[in-house]
This record gives structure tokens, sequence and C-alpha cells, in this order.
């Protein structure tokens, strides 16, 4: 038996892609509600009011605002033991900027986390999943300015005292390093500089990127502490995208290139969170880039208080690096890279590799040697709902399959893995394209790509072959 006694097997999601109900409840638009819809080759829009003839998709996404209780029942019936979900800020405070928060937006989670625990499911929650509400967008540019480290701790504080004692297990930012690449600027800072209108192709200024990142840092070592004071059983951690790229070839060259990319886009974040404080390859990142880190007195002694107490990640897939321009690329999740000929992608042309992430567990606990934890991993495909309400999603099944096996065989290899939630346990819009269509669940919601549907809920072949991985702890996974 690999995984140890009590490994947190369970599911993932986020508000902003899953809860719908944006303006129900007294919740307030978040910059996830900006976003207009599109595919793999149309990129998504970012408005700051909503224009008619446009469709909004995180609006309605999956509706479990409605459908809670028996999406819950279907997690249980799973055996999941543990539940990623997030908290929408702008369900809590609509503006950001309120004295009181909404208690009707309180008490829609207590309602959740009351109906998780029914069925034995520990919540993990995020507390920032790629939204802040739009209104601090519109004010303060978002995380550019400093005050939104004091709104955040606000809102931090109201949700670790009110369910102190219904969730354990929380993660400060949802994939913070997406703000080292010009596409976090909005999905995860909240920043909209003039003239940006694309959000594939945003008007990028890496100074106010980098100096956002900061405020999250501080804002992520301040929550720690503070969490940890109102219980000191929480277990609060980061949760970065990790994006592992192989060297294309042996050429040091090549070798180099993939060591500066794998600093900066994944472990600038991570050291700072587990860490403490910068890594030494940060100073000449920012001379490089004329970027200047404004930082206050005591930042420094925070960011080492606040560390994290467990490490969390996303992983879909791998890339290589190569100084080669003339080598042929390939997507993937916040960024491309050159496409690797041992691998084969999926139809968003995200390269599927499990052996990757085994390398990756034992990278990570030999840099960090703090528990882990995979939040995110699974495969967006197009599912068909066929005759009896069924979804054949084999495809699907032998991707999970194999990443377990490494899971497994990374725990041999000494990594202390604590956890598992594939990505989208039941089907929720695409972040990267805002499409119904790129489905990851076990369980399919009938709902198209416009919101047109029943949204009734049917469970798929991936979701009793599931059931049988969780309730033999991961030893039966044919
Ligand atoms: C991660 C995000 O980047 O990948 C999720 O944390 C996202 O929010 C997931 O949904 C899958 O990406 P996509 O673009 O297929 O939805």
């Amino acid at each position: 038996m690999s995984f140890p006694k009590g490994f947190l097997w369970g599911g993932a999601t986020a508000a902003n892609q899953y809860e719908g109900g944006w303006n129900e409840g007294g919740k307030g638009p978040s910059t996830a509600d900006m976003l207009t819809n599109g595919t793999h080759t149309t990129p998504r829009k970012i408005t700051r009011t909503w224009e008619d003839g446009l469709y909004y998709p995180n609006h309605i996404a999956s509706d479990f605002y409605h459908h809670y209780k028996e999406d819950i029942a279907l997690m249980g019936e799973m055996g999941f033991k543990v539940f990623r979900m997030s908290i929408a800020w702008s369900r809590i405070f609509p503006k950001g900027i309120e004295e009181e928060p909404n208690e009707e937006g309180l008490r829609f989670y207590d309602e959740v986390f009351d109906e998780l625990h029914k069925q034995g499911i520990e919540p993990l929650v995020t507390i920032s999943h790629y939204e802040s509400p739009f209104y601090l967008t519109e004010k303060y540019n978002g995380w550019a300015s400093r005050e939104l480290v004091d709104l955040y701790v606000k809102y931090c504080n109201v949700i670790f005292n009110r369910y102190k004692d219904k969730v354990k297990y929380w993660l400060t930012f949802n994939e913070i390093n997406c703000g080292t690449m010009p596409l976090g600027g909005y999905l995860g800072l909240g920043i909209l500089n003039e003239g940006t209108t694309d959000f594939m192709n945003q008007k990028d200024d890496p100074q106010l990127r980098f100096q956002g990142l900061h405020h999250q840092f501080i804002a992520s070592a301040k929550a720690v502490k503070l969490g940890h004071e109102i219980n000191p059983d929480f277990k609060i951690g980061c949760m970065i995208a990790f994006m592992t790229s192989y060297p294309y070839s042996c050429n040091p060259k090549d070798v180099l290139k993939c060591q500066k990319e794998m600093q900066m886009g994944n472990y600038y974040c991570g050291d700072v969170q587990v860490r403490g404080e910068y890594p030494y390859f940060a100073k000449q990142y920012w001379k490089e880039n004329n970027i200047q880190i404004q930082m206050e007195e005591g930042d420094e002694a925070l960011l080492k208080e606040g560390k994290v107490d467990f490490y969390s990640f996303s992983y879909y897939m791998t890339n290589c690096v190569s100084t080669d321009p003339n080598l042929e690329g390939i997507g993937g999740n916040l960024i491309g890279g050159v496409k690797n000929p041992y691998l084969k992608a999926s139809d968003w042309g995200w390269q599927i590799d499990p052996d990757g992430l085994r390398y990756t567990l034992n990278e990570l606990y030999a840099r960090y040697q703090v528990p882990l934890m995979v939040v995110e991993n699974g495969l967006g495909a197009f599912d068909k709902l066929e005759e009896g309400n069924k979804v054949h999603d084999s495809y699907r099944i032998d991707y999970l399959r194999e990443h377990i096996k490494c899971m497994e065989e990374a725990i041999e290899d000494g990594v202390d893995l604590i956890g598992y939630t594939p990505w989208g346990c039941i089907d929720l819009v695409s972040a990267s394209t805002g499409e119904m269509g790129k489905r990851y669940g076990f369980v399919y919601v009938d709902s198209d790509d416009y919101g047109n549907g029943s949204f009734n809920r049917y469970k798929k072949d991936s979701f009793t072959w599931y059931k049988k991985v969780i309730a033999s702890n991961g030893e039966n996974l044919e």
C-alpha cells in the first residue's frame, strides 16, 4: 500500500468557474464576471461593463449556487475525503471596501460547509481563485496597489473567524505564479491597464505586475499569521501552477535557458511563500527587467513569519525549452513551449506527461521538504452525452490512472504527498477559453458554451472508476 492512510482524495473547483449566481444573494461583480467566452483559437475579451451581444460564461457557470446539495451528495457518493473550492471574495465583500460583510454570502458558505461535513468531506478553501471584486480593479487597478493587502486581510479575518470550526485547510492564492507572466496581470492580480481588451494579449507592465505580486506575498504572509492565531490547527498552503520544462536537447545553452524559465516561472513564488524570502536570482531578474520593488519596513520579517504549512500545486502538462527558434511550438497551461516528440497532447495542445509528475514531486520535495498536495490535474476533453445520459470517458480514466501511478511511485521514492484533488470534478467553465465544452469532470453538467441546457448532472464512466480508486485507497486502478 503506497498511499498513506488518511490520504486526501477528492476533487477541485473554483467559485468563479463553478458557482454561478453571480448577482444573487448580494454578491458584487468580480474580475471573472467581466470576461466573455472564447475558444481555443478566439481569445476571451475583458470588458469594463457588460456589452449587449456578448456572453459572460462565469455568470451562470455550473450553477453550483443552486445545485450544491446535489453536487455534494455526488461527491459523497464517490467517497471524497476532501473538496477543494473557493470563496468568491465579492460574495462576502461585494466591492471589497465595505465595513461589514454580506451576511447572506457568509450564510451560503456555512450551508455548503455543513453539507460537506454531513458527507464526511473536509473542505479545502482557496481564498482567492482568479477573482477579486471588480470594484477594486476600477478604484485601485487591483493588486498594483498596496491598499489591497489590508482589504484582503480584512476578508480573511471575517472568513477565518466565521468558519474556524468548519474549515481546516486553506490556500491563500490560486496559482500565484501566474503573476510572473503577462496573462496573470488581470487573471491573478486584477490589473487592467489602459488599452487592454484581450485576455490573452494584455497591455503589460512588468513593474506593476511584480509589485502586485509583492503585495500578494505580504497579504499571504499576513493571512498565514492571522489564521494561525485564530486557530492553531489551521493548515495554510500556497498554490503554484507548476509548469515543468525540460531542456529540448543536451546543448548546455538549452539547459541554461530551461533553468532560468523554471526559476522565474515556478520557483520565484514558492520560494517566497515556503522559505520566507526572495530567492537569490530575483535581484538579477529585477535588474534586467528594470523592476524596482517598493518594500515597506518590516516586509522582510513578515515574509519570514508568514511561511506556509504546505505546498500545493496544479500539474497538467510539460513543455520543452530550446534556444533554436525553428522548432515546433505547442500550447499549455498559462504558457506554451517547444513540442516534446515523446509526448501526446490533449485537444487543446497540452502535452500529457505522467512521469513528469513523479519528477516534479521529487524536485519539489527535495527543494522544500514540506508536505505536498496536487490540487489540480486532469484532462480537458470534449465529452459526448450518449443515449441513456452516459458519457464513456475512457480517455480521462487513462489520463488519471497514469498520473495516480506516478504519484504512487513518488510516494515510494519518499515524497510526502498528502492529497490529490483532480480539477473540475464536476464540469465547469474553462479559465483560459471560457468554454463549457472543455470538460474535466467525473460528472457531466448539461449546459453548452452559452449556458443553454437543463443543468442536470449525469455520472460519467470515470465517476464509478474514481469511486473504486478512492475506496481502495489507490490500489484498484482498473
Ligand atoms: C488552472 C486554474 O490554471 O487550470 C484553473 O487554476 C483552470 O482555474 C485550470 O480552470 C484548467 O485550465 P483551463 O483553461 O482548461 O480551464
